[in-house]
């Protein structure tokens, strides 16, 4: 069992490189079924979620070779099996994208139920509603999603609620459908605007990606092509973060300053100093952390998947601070593990007030999922002593080397196997 150890208390200082987006990266790897010919997809995180989901996309019949640790070559011309076993996508809730990708291309797909972090109800009737109203019949049966259309034409479709996936799902359905879809109420999510930049690089006809309207023009044939992943949003956040709360200097390298506004202006808000360039942003934390109200939003608001790292730097602000989930129904359940190490929140339903000024000290914790964990990291950097962290696997889905990272930047971190 491997288990993250940190000794906290070290200021951080230097400087860090993003890997590429995980969430884009989950979703250009199935848009790649949609070529029918080779990509090489470049930049690409190295994470456990890529990994997954290659292997995913090999059990189906596309042909993966990895060039390096973050470049992998997909050809995906042979693909004889529409079918996805359990198995190979289990703990990968991205699973969901085969089935766009797969009725887009064959007119079919069966994909299990997806898995992936438990914060709640993640229901997927978004994505059904799309791809019924493309002209596929859906069912639900012993835990599979089964997708079949003897064609598929371009439709309006209203989201009713703002979903990343749901809205990727149809656009890689509707790239081969017949005449013009309509998503309306899309997600605007830079990883949505990367899947779409995609999709047009090989060949499709998506516009409007980036904002609420999204217009995709089916077309015959598609292509392939060599595609370089963005940044990540969220490890870039996260790194800006472990800045703030350690009263560090990180610049951190490789990133789109413009998808980071809302973080960029809750540190400010929070007194640290921030300086951007065209590919780096700069973090001073200094010693005068003070607390601000947070709210999750879609893009462009604050980011949900850095609303545990924001929990854990609160509680080293001055004052008092109100966090409110407004995406996930039930993302606060790693909050009884902050408060192991010495955090005072009271939650109240999607509302968790965080009192400031916490001494945080060293316990043993657990990652109950991928940003929670990120959040235990974060507030192990700032307690005095000893923070093990557990359940590091869920940590790896989403973060390539995060404590080889932390580590150049002065951290005490390290991995240990623990025997059980
Ligand atoms: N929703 C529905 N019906 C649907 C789809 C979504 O009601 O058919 C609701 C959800 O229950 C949720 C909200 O809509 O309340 C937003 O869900 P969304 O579909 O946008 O989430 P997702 O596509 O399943 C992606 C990311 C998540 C991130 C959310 C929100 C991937 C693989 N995952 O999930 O990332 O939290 O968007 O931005 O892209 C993470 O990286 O740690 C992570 C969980």
């Amino acid at each position: 069992m491997e288990q993250i150890v940190i000794n906290g208390g070290k200021r951080l200082e230097g400087e860090v490189y993003v890997s590429g987006a995980k969430n884009a990266a989950v979703a250009i790897i199935p848009a790649a079924i949609c070529a029918n010919d080779i990509c090489v997809i470049e930049n690409l995180p190295y994470i456990e979620d890529v990994d997954g989901l290659t292997k995913a996309m090999t059990q189906i019949g596309a042909v993966c070779t990895q060039r390096d640790d973050n470049t992998l070559e997909i050809d995906s011309r042979n693909i004889t099996n529409c079918c996805a076993t359990y198995e190979s996508v289990r703990q990968i809730r991205a699973s969901y994208y085969l089935l766009g990708a797969l009725l887009g291309r064959f007119g079919e797909a069966e994909v299990p139920l997806p898995g992936g972090c438990d914060f709640g109800v993640r229901p997927i009737d978004q994505h059904i509603k799309g791809f019924t109203a493309l002209g596929a019949t859906i069912d639900i049966e012993h835990g599979m999603i089964r997708a079949r259309a003897d064609k598929l034409v371009g439709t309006n479709i209203f989201l009713d609620v703002v979903s990343v996936g749901a809205t990727i799902n149809i656009m890689l359905a509707a790239v081969y459908a017949q005449g013009t879809t309509i998503i309306e109420n899309a997600a605007k999510e830079p990883h949505v605007v990367d899947a779409a930049n995609f999709l047009n690089m090989i060949g499709a006809r998506v516009k409007g990606a980036g904002t609420d309207v999204i217009r995709i023009t089916g077309v015959q044939k598609l292509h392939g092509g060599t595609y370089t992943i963005i940044p990540d949003q969220i490890e870039s956040g996260t790194y800006m973060v472990a800045a703030a709360i350690t009263g560090g200097d990180i610049t951190v390298r490789n990133v789109i300053p413009k998808h980071m506004e809302s973080v960029i202006s809750k540190l400010s808000e929070m007194n640290c100093q921030i300086s951007t360039g065209e590919d780096y942003i700069r973090v001073r934390g200094g010693g005068n952390l003070r607390c601000v109200n947070v709210k999750t939003m879609p893009y462009p608001g604050f980011p949900t998947d850095l609303q545990p790292q924001m929990m854990a730097l609160l509680c080293k602000g001055h004052g008092t601070g109100i966090l409110t989930e407004t995406v996930w129904e039930n993302r606060f359940q790693y909050i009884n593990e902050l408060k192991r190490l010495g955090a005072n929140i009271k939650v109240d339903g999607r509302t968790a007030v965080v009192q400031g000024d916490a001494r945080l000290t060293g316990a043993q914790v657990n990652a109950t999922d991928l940003r929670a964990g990120a959040a235990l990291v974060i507030a192990g950097l700032a307690a005095k002593g000893e923070t093990i962290i557990g359940n590091v696997r869920y940590i790896d889905r989403g973060y390539e080397r995060i404590e080889e990272k932390l580590s150049s930047l002065g951290a005490d971190i390290k991995r240990i196997n623990r025997e059980v």
